[in-house]
This record gives C-alpha cells, sequence and structure tokens, in this order.
C-alpha cells in the first residue's frame, strides 16, 4: 500500500508526518462514551436507551466518530444501530462486556445487537458481548417442535458494506453468535466465538447473500456449525481459524426453496478442526418438490478450495452430503437439484472418528462434477478397522498421497 510522506518546515523544525495504509491524513475520531449518555457498568442497570442514545450522536456527527463502551459490566436489551451514518466512518468499540437480558423474552428481536445500512463501520475492542444462553438453550427443541420459540442471536449486521469486525468475544448466545446478511466487503479477524459444545443452534458465523468476506485468525468453539455459508454468497477467503467443538465449516443447509441463489468461490485454508462432528461440509436437501416440475432448474456450488487443513479427532472429515435431513422422517422426494462442480480438496490430514472418513454423497440427478482430491491422508483408529471413502455420483480426479483410498470415477 502507498505511503505518502508529507515534510513540512515549520521555523527551522522539519516534521514528518507518515501516513499509513489510507491516502488521505486521518483525523483523530470524535469519541462518544456511553457513561457520557447515563450508561452505567454495574450489570444491573438497563442501558438499552443510553446505547441508542449514543449511537444516534455518534452516526450522525459531521466526521469520523467512535462510540465507545469502557470496562464494565453493562446490562442491554435489543438494540438496533441503524445508518447510513452522516460521516465516512464510524467505529464500535467494546472493551466492557455487554450482558443480554437473560431471559429471551425481554429481547423480542431475531438478534441482540443488530447493525444495518453503514459503510465503514468498524466494530473491535478486547471486551465481550455474553448473551446469557444458558436459561434459554433447554427452550430450543425445534427439532421435534416447529413452534419452538425463535431465540436471539447476538450480533447481526445486515446490508453493511466495507466493514470490519475484530477482536471482541462473543459468549453463550442464546442462538446463533455472528449473522451477515446482505454484506459486502467485510473483513472478520482475531475474533472468539464460545459456547459449550452441546448448545443448540449456537452457530458461530452464518452468512447468507453476501460478498467478498474474509474471515482469519479467528477461533470458534460451539454447539453448531463454526461457519455456515448459505444461499447466494460468493468470494470468500477463510484462513487461520481453529473450529471445535461444533459442527465444522459448513455451506448450507441448501435447496430447500427455489428462491435461493448460487454459492461461488470460496477458500478455506491454514484451518484446524478439533474434535468437531464434521470437518468440511457440503450439505443440500433432497427435492422438497416433485422432480417432474423442477427438472427446469438447479443452483451452483462451484469453484471451492479446501488446502492445508487438520482433522484431529473429527467425526467426518470431508462431508459432502447431497441426501441432507438431520432428523426424521425424511421424505425422500428426489434427488437434490444443486449441482456441485470445480472443489479442490488439498493436503489434508489427521485422524477420524467416524469410519467413512471422506464421504460424497451426490445428487443422483446432478453428479457432483471436476472433484479434485490432491494429498489425503486420515486415519481412523478403531475397531472396526481403518478409515474409508464413500462415493455416489462423483467425478473427478485423484493426486498424490490418498488414505483412505479414494473411489472416483
Ligand atoms: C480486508 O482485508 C484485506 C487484506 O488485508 C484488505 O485488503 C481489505 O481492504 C480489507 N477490507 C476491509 C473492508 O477492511
Ligand atoms: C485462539 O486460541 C489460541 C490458542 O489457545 C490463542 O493463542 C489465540 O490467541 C486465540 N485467538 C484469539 C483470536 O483469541
Ligand atoms: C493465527 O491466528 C492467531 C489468533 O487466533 C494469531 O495469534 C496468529 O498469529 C495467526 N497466525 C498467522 C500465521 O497469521
Ligand atoms: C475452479 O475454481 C478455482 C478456484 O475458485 C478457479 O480459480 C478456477 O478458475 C475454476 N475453474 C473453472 C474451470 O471454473
Amino acid at each position: 500500500m502507498a505511503c505518502i510522506d508529507f515534510v513540512f518546515k515549520v521555523s527551522g523544525l522539519t516534521m514528518l508526518f507518515i501516513v499509513g495504509t489510507t491516502s488521505l491524513p486521518t483525523t483523530v475520531p470524535k469519541v462518544f462514551d456511553v457513561q457520557r449518555y447515563g450508561a452505567k457498568g454495574d450489570g444491573k442497570t438497563d442501558n438499552t436507551n443510553a446505547f441508542t442514545n449514543t449511537w444516534e450522536d455518534a452516526c450522525t456527527w459531521n466526521g469520523p466518530s467512535k462510540m465507545y463502551i469502557p470496562n464494565g459490566r453493562f446490562y442491554l436489551g435489543a438494540v438496533s444501530f441503524a445508518g447510513p451514518c452522516t460521516a465516512g466512518s464510524i467505529s464500535f468499540v467494546i472493551d466492557g462486556t455487554l450482558l443480554a437480558p437473560p431471559n429471551n423474552n425481554d429481547i423480542k428481536k431475531e438478534t441482540w445487537i443488530n447493525f444495518r445500512y453503514i459503510e465503514y463501520l468498524t466494530v473491535s475492542g478486547s471486551g465481550t458481548l455474553d448473551g446469557q444462553g444458558q436459561m434459554s438453550w433447554s427452550l430450543n427443541d425445534c427439532r421435534k417442535n416447529e413452534f419452538c420459540p425463535k431465540l436471539a442471536i447476538n450480533m447481526g449486521f445486515d446490508f453493511v458494506k466495507k466493514s470490519r469486525l475484530e477482536g471482541i468475544t462473543s459468549l453463550n448466545s442464546k442462538a446463533g453468535h455472528f449473522n451477515f446478511f446482505s454484506v459486502d466487503h467485510f473483513n472478520i479477524t482475531g475474533v472468539n466465538i464460545k459456547a459449550p459444545g452441546d448448545s443448540p443452534n449456537t452457530d458461530g458465523i452464518k452468512i447468507a447473500l453476501s460478498s467478498n468476506i474474509r474471515i482469519s485468525n479467528t477461533n470458534i468453539s460451539t454447539g453448531d456449525d463454526c461457519i455456515a455459508m448459505l444461499s447466494g454468497n460468493n468470494n470468500f477467503d477463510i484462513y487461520n481459524v481453529t473450529c471445535g467443538p461444533g459442527h465444522g465449516i459448513s455451506i448450507g443447509s441448501l435447496g430447500k426453496n427455489k428462491d435461493e441463489k448460487n454459492v461461488n468461490g470460496l477458500t478455506v485454508r491454514d484451518t484446524v478442526f478439533i474434535g468437531t462432528t464434521d470437518g468440511i461440509r457440503i450439505k443440500t436437501w433432497e427435492s422438497s418438490v416433485s422432480t417432474i416440475l423442477v427438472l427446469s432448474y438447479s443452483h451452483l456450488v462451484s469453484n471451492f478450495v479446501y488446502e492445508n487443513l487438520q482433522m484431529i479427532d473429527v467425526g467426518t472429515p470431508i462431508n459432502i452430503d447431497q441426501k441432507y435431513c438431520p432428523y426424521p422422517p425424511c421424505k425422500n422426494m428426489g434427488d437434490s437439484h444443486i449441482q456441485i462442480q470445480n472443489v479442490t480438496l488439498k493436503n489434508i490430514w489427521g485422524t477420524s472418528k467416524n469410519k467413512v472418513a471422506v464421504k460424497f454423497q451426490c445428487s443422483k440427478s446432478f453428479p457432483c462434477k471436476d472433484v479434485k482430491l490432491i494429498d489425503i491422508n486420515l486415519k481412523h483408529n478403531g475397531v472396526d478397522g481403518p478409515a474409508i471413502t464413500l462415493c455416489e455420483n462423483i467425478k473427478g480426479s485423484a493426486t498424490g498421497k490418498m488414505v483412505p483410498s479414494h473411489c472416483m470415477n
């Protein structure tokens, strides 16, 4: 990146200003401290209005601004921080702990803390979002009850562009930790995500309809997918992530409704999975509409690279599942109409808990194609013998070390 040096001579003295990374001299942002708006970090006071009022002033400030939450425990109800903001950039710095209402009924929104319609937003700090989900997890009976209560996500970003999330910790969310919808050019880095491995539906990072996303240097241990990428995502780069416990890094589930969009361009590299149920996973439902009606449509999942991934005691390290059905009864309506193509799996090693360490269960109507396996080394140490690969409807190639041996056409 270009650096511009400004040299000023002031009454014989030479002053040197070095302006890095941005091409304009940056002005120090105006700080809006929530305490100046009456917020109290005593763990009891309801700070919802104080936070909303702080945001209002920070967002309408006529220059770069920073909303600041200092050390302390700030109890906070559901809040929505909406833009567009007046000036070019706004930062939201959390050094303290934000405490969610323990009772989900006190949130009444899908998301506890929501950012929307903002550009050049940075959410950062050494602080923690404590979703206090422990009380709500037992209410999550969605596997059995379709009218199950919708629990709140810790933090959401909707229609946010050219922005970043850095450094903070998300703890014990009621439902997912972070949700992204229609976000473009967004970097997530140095984030810590924590919830027990048996907390239901606590996805770490869930993203739909978004483009140009980077997720790096992040630890995720939770009760559901570490990262879940849904319909309409393009150009993702995920690296140096630690995932586990959790359900792995997933695409989907996809294929439940016709309005979904393609998922294109994903790299997952230099990542470790520890004790997860799956490592990398693509899950698509069997067609939910009659095959005769849907012959005319299919969606693409394409141009993926999975590279340098370590699996430590992972259930199924590689799992392409086009018959996804997490809970019976499974309707068995027909083949998945998602076409998976151009997927490279390179240098993936470690240990699997299940005998089927590599599973390619592709669609009969839209077989997986152009799948490239390069240097796979996955061991299973069980009484049921060494690891195996399962193949259905897949075309591709294999080169280099191949343990378990492949079964591709
Ligand atoms: C994201 O990170 C990349 C690489 O460091 C950088 O080029 C890009 O400008 C960043 N984007 C944002 C929105 O911060
Ligand atoms: C992730 O965990 C590792 C090992 O415990 C630690 O060194 C690293 O700082 C953690 N990363 C973050 C973003 O907290
Ligand atoms: C990976 O991420 C951790 C934080 O979790 C960081 O300390 C470490 O420097 C990163 N490694 C690389 C190679 O960037
Ligand atoms: C396959 O995917 C890779 C990675 O995204 C991409 O660079 C390459 O151009 C794709 N190949 C084809 C034939 O589309």
